[in-house]
């Protein structure tokens, strides 16, 4: 593993999930591999899981991490390659990427989607810029598109749950009240749809296809009712259209997840990555039921980032 940032990167799937579960059972039996090591974690957005469970995975292997806010507790970026900078932006990223690269020996990096300009966001413009100006290896704590640790997280909280040697996941669109990205049901299916023990479905109002990059032949079904018919785990997320770029096509309150949707299942799990919208996008009563693995699927984002912390300073 070079760096960080899909699916792809994390070659074989089994054996990294295998090692995230011997890590998770002796999560302090690894600290020789982060001695002397520094993270560095770089925000351009808000975060409460990704930033405390990744400086707890550090501590956890022995590393040293520092956190940066940038834009507010730093200089104003500027992006744009051969900029004359006599406006309002003081430190160009190529030289703010490549000094941070001299103050740790790997760095995580968040930066999310304008939500405007898909060109932009989709070819992760600002993300790339970041991959090529660092000199030591790049972990995207969520950039323009994915977010895969958190689907690293969920597929180790899916297998520590699963209860048959196959499991039917669906992932389905819920209400929200603001246009979000599709970073987490883009590297969802980005994971799922390649996981050989998962049979994977994605659930949606019309207008919310994700990219087919991503989705890669994934079953699609438009009937949320029957895409919860004998399922395992309910992966339930909002995200606004790819197609209409940005846009909220639906308020349909009938795409709440309430415990009438989950009696469709094979008492199923429900997942959500975090923060939640409650009763906008599940019901209390399924949020706070014995069937909900929010909370440690939130606490498996340590070993997700931990085992990838390993690899990368291994
Ligand atoms: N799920 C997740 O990434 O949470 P934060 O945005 O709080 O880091």
């Amino acid at each position: 593993m070079k760096n960080f940032t899909s699916f792809a990167d994390a070659g074989d799937y089994q054996a990294l999930l295998n090692k995230a579960l011997e890590i998770k059972a002796d999560p302090f039996g690894y600290q020789h591999v982060g001695k002397n090591k520094t993270v560095g974690l770089i925000f351009f957005n808000p975060s409460l899981r990704t930033r405390l469970s990744s400086i707890k995975a550090a501590y956890n292997l022995g590393a040293q991490a520092w956190v940066l806010n940038a834009g507010a507790d730093s200089w104003t970026l500027e992006m744009a390659d051969g900029a004359v900078m006599n406006g309002t932006t003081q430190e160009h990223i190529k030289d703010a990427i490549a000094v941070m690269s001299q103050y740790c020996d790997v760095l995580g990096v968040r930066t999310f989607p304008t939500l405007k300009d898909r060109e932009a966001d989709y070819s992760e413009e600002v993300f790339n810029k970041i991959l090529k100006y660092a000199t030591v290896p790049v972990i995207s704590l969520e950039s323009a598109t994915l977010h895969p640790l958190q689907s690293f997280a969920d597929l180790i909280t899916v297998a520590e749950y699963k209860q048959t040697e196959r499991v039917k996941v669906v992932l389905t669109w819920a209400p929200h009240v603001r246009a979000l990205p599709q970073c987490v049901p883009n590297s969802f299916a980005d994971w799922f749809s390649e996981i050989s023990w998962v049979d994977f479905v994605i659930t949606h109002p019309r207008g919310y296809e994700l990219d087919e990059k991503f989705t890669k032949g994934a079953r699609i079904e438009y009937d949320q009712k029957k895409a919860f018919e004998g399922a395992d785990f309910i992966y339930a997320k909002n995200w606004s259209s790819y197609h209409d770029y940005g846009q909220i096509l639906s308020h349909d309150q009938s795409w709440l997840v309430d415990t009438d949707h989950m009696k469709l299942t094979n008492n199923g799990k429900l997942m959500h990555c975090l923060p939640i919208r409650r009763n906008v996008e599940v019901s209390d009563a399924v949020l706070d039921s014995p069937n909900a693995l929010i909370i440690p699927e939130a606490g498996n984002r340590v070993f997700s980032m931990q085992t990838v912390l390993h690899e990368l300073l291994s």
